[in-house]
């Protein structure tokens, strides 16, 4: 530590360290100490923790907590020493080196084996760990299309623990309630992110809030693996060296078809489905139309602008005009709207009802389908309701 602390010295840092031993207790005074002598950064290494008696997190939690009640020190938590994979090696890698006497081989074997015990505990405990053991601090979280029911038991108990979230503007406002008031909060949506401002920034806050925070919630519209730039968000983080776990969400394809009881498959007619943005024809990678034009089921995302362009091209690579469509904005939303019709009057439709962004395109005859069902039942309530 003594090294560490010189070797940051060395770079014009000014850098202390104190050992805490162990007692949670004195951790709030120890903290307001600090505060008062001006420090501005803390870096929290958990020593060896004991085994039996504490589990991975409470320490770090408890430290987090306390931390808390100074808000002018920024504190980064680093996982318990005592979890290292390399120090349970070291010291299975010394026993053997020393070849102990039986009685302090099998005292070491019993302190080995209780670190791994303690490790696969924890990850059953679900703490964070389903990527690399003990130390993701970024996890990429679906928000799902916009119902806040949609959304998994683990995003919404990640959501409602991070100490930063950065969020994109097609997320619930029902969700980002469910963040702790303390929790430093970044949209980095069309509306709060600025003009200018694209991918290339958002990687780099999500390192550096990677870097300061313990639990960063990266939450993203619908699915982050679709069509959502999670990949390239997963390549940041992989290039700064911090893990992370991606949370699926429901992508608002699956949210649309569900909304509009809108089957995407059919047993004799839709075999088929893809998932498509129009977006590319903006950027230059145009979408390959003709395969396109095969699939019986069609899930356009982002498609809205270059509407026209692409209901023509698929005419043109074959699909039949008449092919039933819909367009469904904000689904799964109180304020949804739909939009059906064929292939041929699409662009036209839904520029006469105005439908603007979000809005997904469904393009096969599960819509002639969904028509078809949504009919007979109306049939049957009215009929209902003419019998009571
Ligand atoms: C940048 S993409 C994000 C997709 C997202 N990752 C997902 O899995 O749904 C944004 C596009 O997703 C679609 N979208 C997202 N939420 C939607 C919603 N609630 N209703 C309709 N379309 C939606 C629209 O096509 C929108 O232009």
């Amino acid at each position: 530590m003594q090294r560490v602390v010189a070797a940051l010295t060395r770079r014009d840092r000014p850098v202390q360290f104190c050992f805490v031993d162990q007692a949670a207790e004195r951790l709030p005074a120890l903290v307001a100490e600090l505060a008062t002598t001006g420090v501005t950064h803390v870096v929290v290494l958990p020593w060896l923790l004991q085994l039996g008696k504490h589990l991975r997190e409470d320490i770090p939690r408890a430290i987090a907590a306390t931390f808390l009640s100074t808000p002018e020190v920024a504190v980064a938590l680093a996982d318990p020493l005592g979890f290292d994979e390399t120090l349970v090696q070291l010291a299975e890698r010394r026993v053997a080196e020393a070849q102990l006497s039986v009685a302090k081989l099998s005292a070491a074997q019993v302190f080995a084996t209780k670190v791994s015990a303690a490790q696969h505990e924890s990850a059953q405990l679900g703490s964070g760990t389903a990527t690399t053991p003990g130390s993701v601090t970024v996890h990429l979280v679906g928000a799902g299309p916009g119902d806040p029911g949609m959304v998994t038991v683990r995003a919404r108990e990640l959501i409602a623990t991070c100490d930063c979230l950065i969020y994109d503007r097609l997320v619930a406002p029902e969700l980002l309630a469910l963040v702790p008031a303390k929790a430093e909060r970044h949209e980095v949506g069309k509306t709060g992110w600025g003009p200018g401002r694209g991918q290339a920034d958002i990687n780099q806050l999500i390192v550096a809030c990677g870097r300061r925070f313990r639990r960063v919630v990266r939450l993203k519209g619908g699915d982050p693996l679709v069509f959502g730039r999670g990949g390239e968000e997963l390549a940041a983080l992989a290039e700064a060296g911090l893990p992370a776990e991606v949370v699926p969400g429901v992508t608002s394809a699956l949210g649309a078809a569900a909304a509009l009881q809108l089957p995407l498959t059919l047993r004799r007619s839709a075999s088929t489905l893809a998932f498509a943005t129009g977006h590319g024809c903006v950027d230059g990678h145009v979408p390959d139309f003709k395969a396109l034009a095969g699939i019986d089921t069609l899930a356009l995302y982002m498609g809205l602008r270059q509407l026209p362009e692409l209901c023509a091209s698929l005419i043109a690579h074959g699909r039949p005009a008449t092919t039933p469509a819909c367009a469904i904005e904000w689904a799964t939303r109180p304020n949804q709207r739909v939009v059906e019709c064929t292939l041929a009057d699409l662009a036209q439709r839904v520029q006469e009802a105005g439908l603007a962004s979000p809005t997904l395109v469904v393009v096969g005859e599960v819509v002639r389908e969904r028509i078809r069902v949504a009919a007979v039942r109306a049939a049957v309530d009215s009929e209902a309701t003419q019998e009571t």
